[in-house]
């Protein structure tokens, strides 16, 4: 089977997957009493997998991401696909220094976990990027991540970013300097307060119910840099 024909087989079993998990939440979240606090990591991770080259893709899917501290993401990787998977909230539990060519990092219908409560909490990105180059991140995708606030440290260290897409995220609001890091390239002009450039192309936020208001001025950072939407 050729490369692309597994790709597009790989997407498709992830949306029937996607299908399979927004059922059963419908079916279950009005007869089932809440009693004590949900248990929110599962079971070992199943596949932490590299795709061949020339995609770099690796997918890990599916279960508690590993306490060991050995466990490592191929060093090829360059874009890595995180489904599925409860992560704990402990600092310093993601080692991605190694991670020299990664550009592109999805993440998918993820959690993470208060280990002393064993409840969900909104995603701790920021938690779960910290040993990661970010300068060097082109593109990101979120789907089915439970966020709320994109605050001012949400894009730290992103200086390079070119696109963001927030899927089903639940964001409640972006605050005044969300997108601030997104502008660490050189000042515009030597003006003192001058703004800096900026690689920031795209921004895609989509089924957003949540987000009532959007202050289009937190964009102005990445004003420039910007390109207008195709649709
Ligand atoms: C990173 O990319 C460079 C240039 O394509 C390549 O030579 C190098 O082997 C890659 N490193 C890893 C760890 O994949
Ligand atoms: C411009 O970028 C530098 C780092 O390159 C940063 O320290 C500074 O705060 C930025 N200025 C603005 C206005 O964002």
């Amino acid at each position: 089977m050729s490369r692309r024909m597994f790709l597009t087989c790989l997407i498709v079993v992830q949306a029937a997957i996607s299908l399979r998990m927004c059922n059963a939440e419908e079916t279950t979240s009005d007869s089932l009493p809440t009693l004590a606090p949900p248990i929110c990591l599962g079971g070992p991770l199943t596949q932490c997998k590299w795709l061949d080259e020339p995609s770099g893709i690796t997918i890990c899917s599916e279960g508690s991401w590993p306490a060991d501290p050995a466990f490592d993401v191929p060093p090829t990787t360059q874009h890595l696909i995180l489904y599925n998977i409860k992560f704990p909230n402990r600092e310093n539990s993601f080692r991605f220094s190694h991670l020299i060519n990664l550009t592109v990092l999805q993440i998918e219908y993820s959690e993470s976990c208060d280990l002393t409560t064993g409840a969900t909490v909104p995603f701790l990105f920021q938690n779960l990027v910290a040993s990661l180059d970010r300068s060097t991140m082109r593109t990101l995708f979120f789907t089915h991540i439970h966020f709320e606030t994109i605050d001012d440290d949400f894009f730290a260290g992103f200086s390079g970013l070119e696109s963001v897409e927030f899927d089903n995220c639940r964001i409640k609001e972006f605050t005044r300097r969300s997108f601030s890091p997104l502008a660490m390239g050189a000042p515009v002009s030597s003006l003192p307060g001058a703004r800096n450039t900026s690689s920031f192309k795209q921004l895609r936020v989509v089924h957003a119910a949540e987000l009532t208001e959007f202050a289009w001025e937190v964009l102005y950072p990445v004003a420039e840099s910007l390109e207008g939407s195709p649709s």
